[in-house]
């Protein structure tokens, strides 16, 4: 059985489980997973951050908060055995955040089984939203949560290191989802193939192209896996935004992505650059309750609007 039927039957479906990822570092993940928790909780829902950066945890510093005296990682250690223990309250009515290891746990640490429980257990809390912050990078166990999230927010910078991070997270998302189908085990070597080709080598090498050509060769396949990447829809978050060069950006990667890896994505907005973010930062305060005159309160309430509607 794979990974995914394994925690779609561990997650009941009345839960909303969010996840930020984004691939690169200091992109603005914990600030995005931060306030979009913020919004939802003041909206009146009951909601869990979870800060899943295992080994660089600090999603606790968006919201305000002292670093944590309880982690995921006692709770992985055995240190504390009732998950909801882990639970910290915030200074924000609703809103309650679990924090990740301060330690050298570490993402690639997170052995399976432990992933299992942690998502079993994450789908057995009481609340309507639960937003998950992703730390950098594409370890398979950041991949994983990612994946079994209901909606995948991508935070990307203007800036080409960034971009070139986003496309290879994608990548990394759309090979994972594309061996859990069934049927394509067998076709192995050609998605080895694929998966190595570069970017730029063009020629019939994209992703699209390789499902093409599966669905050329065996179109019961085919279709599965056009059914798999229906449910694959990112959506993009351009953070510290300075001119509408930077907005058009998530034009351009939303239609790479439709061209490249056949993947519809959405987009549901932009944060602008604004002092206010590290101001917050540096006070420990939370940025939408601390600068309610912020362009980004605009900026999140917009977003947080469209994805509740996608
Ligand atoms: N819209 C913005 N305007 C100004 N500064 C910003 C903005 N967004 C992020 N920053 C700056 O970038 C820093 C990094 O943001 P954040 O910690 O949310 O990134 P991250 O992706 O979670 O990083 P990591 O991968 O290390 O977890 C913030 O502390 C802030 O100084
Ligand atoms: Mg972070």
């Amino acid at each position: 059985m794979t990974n995914q039927m394994n925690t779609e039957a561990l997650l009941p479906h009345s839960k909303k489980i969010w996840a930020v990822g984004g691939g690169k570092g200091g992109v603005g993940k914990s600030l995005v997973s931060a306030n979009v928790a913020i919004c939802l909780a003041l909206m009146g829902n009951k909601v869990v951050a979870v800060d899943l950066d295992l080994g660089g945890a600090n999603l606790h510093t968006c919201l305000g908060l002292p670093i944590p005296q309880v982690t995921l990682s006692d709770y992985v250690s055995k240190k504390i055995s009732n998950f909801e223990d882990l639970l910290v309250p915030t200074p924000i009515n609703n809103l309650k955040i679990i924090s990740g290891a301060q330690d050298e746990l570490g993402m690639a640490n997170l052995k399976h089984m432990h992933k299992n429980q942690i998502i079993s257990k994450l789908g057995d809390l009481d609340a309507d939203y639960i937003l998950f912050d992703l730390g950098a990078g594409t370890a398979f166990n950041t991949i994983d949560f990612f994946i079994t999230a209901d909606k995948g927010i991508l935070v990307v910078l203007p800036e080409p290191t960034s971009i070139e991070n986003t496309y290879r997270f994608i990548k990394s998302v759309f090979y994972r989802r594309l061996k859990m189908v069934e049927g394509v085990a067998d076709l192995e070597d050609m998605i080895t193939e694929s998966l190595n080709a570069k970017v730029t080598s063009g020629g019939g090498s994209s992703p699209a192209d390789l499902v093409k050509k599966i669905t050329e060769m065996n179109p019961e396949v085919g279709l599965r896996i056009k059914a798999e990447m229906a449910h694959f829809r990112p959506n993009l978050i351009i953070n510290q935004v300075r001119s509408q060069a930077d907005i058009d950006i998530g034009y351009s990667i939303q239609s790479i992505c439709r061209r490249y890896f056949g993947i519809e994505m959405t987009f549901p907005g932009y944060l602008d650059y604004d002092q206010s973010v590290w101001q917050s930062v540096r006070k420990r305060k939370p940025l939408l309750i601390e600068y309610p005159n912020s362009k980004l309160v605009n900026n999140f309430d917009r977003i947080v609007h469209r994805l509740i509607e996608y």
